[in-house]
């Protein structure tokens, strides 16, 4: 019966030695209800009284060693365990981060902040007015009369026979003026529409920036020294302006508005197309007619205004050489600004 019990000590020793899973199984086997061990115990009434304290006591010495190989190795197992999740979700902290990619503003909106900011500096407040605008604001009042050919340039989508997608931002001086009374200096940058076919200069929707300043005594040498002023901070300290007589309904004179080609100062060169000059805007003398449709007395007060493509000024400013790729979304365009 010593035999018996050596030999469970050393089979169970050797198990637990040997095993890296279910030590509870080997716990049962063992020493549980129906395990080696109590089976052997239940066999002492057998054994003579000389006998039963020797085996007895081997038996509880066996059951103690064979409780506390499980405890120890139960404790290794524990240990390895973490240890080997310790490994497993090791975090290193120097680590670069995985980086959120931040987008930026649009080429267009960086040019029309950049704007907004010179004349803001000059004194100059920022208006709105609508895209769906009636045919009065965006013809009429500026004195294009119904079949006038100015009409024919500015052909635009409409939505009923007296309301349209406006085709420039002349408008807003209306709504500015039929609001507000002088002093007035407003710029308005904002959508306008046309009926064109999409090419590399030309798009059915496009922005524009109108200004407007009306006060007593103002003068043509008060529109050049703004616009001047402007186109100085817009494309460096060296550029020059020209103005080149043309014709305006609303404005009286008109003039179209060149700046010196920023890149070869004058000479010409690819980006001015060999002219030297680029053309950024219409402007002039507002018409007595508009300030009168408005309820300003031109006897009082005279104004200058101007209006500028922001495609253009944008395009001209970064050598952008097709305006469609302001409106496609390419990430390899957009990125570069
Ligand atoms: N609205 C004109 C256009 O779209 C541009 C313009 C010219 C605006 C002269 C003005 C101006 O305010 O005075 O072609």
């Amino acid at each position: 019966m010593k035999q018996t019990l050596e030999n469970i000590k050393a089979a169970a020793m050797a198990e637990l030695a040997s095993t890296n899973a279910d030590i509870e199984q080997i716990r049962v086997r063992y020493l549980g209800k129906k395990g080696e061990l109590t089976a052997v115990l239940r066999g002492m009434g057998q054994l003579s009284p000389e006998e039963r304290p020797v085996v007895g006591q081997l038996a509880n010495e066996v059951r103690a060693a064979i409780e506390a190989a499980i405890a120890e190795k139960s404790k290794e197992m524990k240990e390895k365990e973490l240890n080997d999740r310790l490994a497993r979700e090791k975090l290193d902290v120097t680590m670069p981060g995985a980086s959120i990619r931040m987008g930026h503003q649009h080429p267009l909106t960086r040019a029309q902040r950049e704007m907004e900011e010179i004349f803001i500096g000059m004194g100059f407040e920022i208006a709105e007015g609508p895209e769906v605008e009636y045919d009065y604001y965006n013809f009429q009042a500026l004195n294009i009369p119904e079949n006038h050919p100015a009409r024919d340039t500015q052909d635009t989508f409409y939505i009923t026979e007296n309301i349209l997608l406006r085709s420039q931002t002349s408008p807003v001086q209306v709504r500015v003026m039929e609001q507000k009374k002088p002093p007035i200096r407003v710029i308005s940058p904002g959508r306008v529409y046309r009926s064109d076919a999409l090419d590399a200069t030309h798009s059915p929707l496009f922005h524009q920036m109108e200004g407007l300043v009306v006060d007593k005594g103002i003068t043509m040498s008060d529109l050049k020294g703004t616009l001047e002023t402007f186109a100085r901070k817009m494309f460096g300290d060296s550029t020059q302006i020209r103005f080149r007589p043309h014709h305006f309904p609303f404005t009286e004179p008109s003039a179209e508005v060149d700046v010196s080609c920023f890149v070869c100062g004058g000479k010409g060169c690819r980006v001015c197309k060999g002219e030297g000059w680029i053309e950024i805007l219409g402007a002039g003398m507002v018409h007595p007619f508009v300030l009168q449709n408005c309820g300003i007395d031109p006897e009082v007060y005279s104004g200058f205004a101007f209006g500028m493509g922001l495609e253009r000024v944008t395009m001209t400013r970064y050598g952008i050489d097709d305006i469609r790729l302001f409106y496609e979304n390419d990430e390899r365009f957009l990125k570069q600004f």
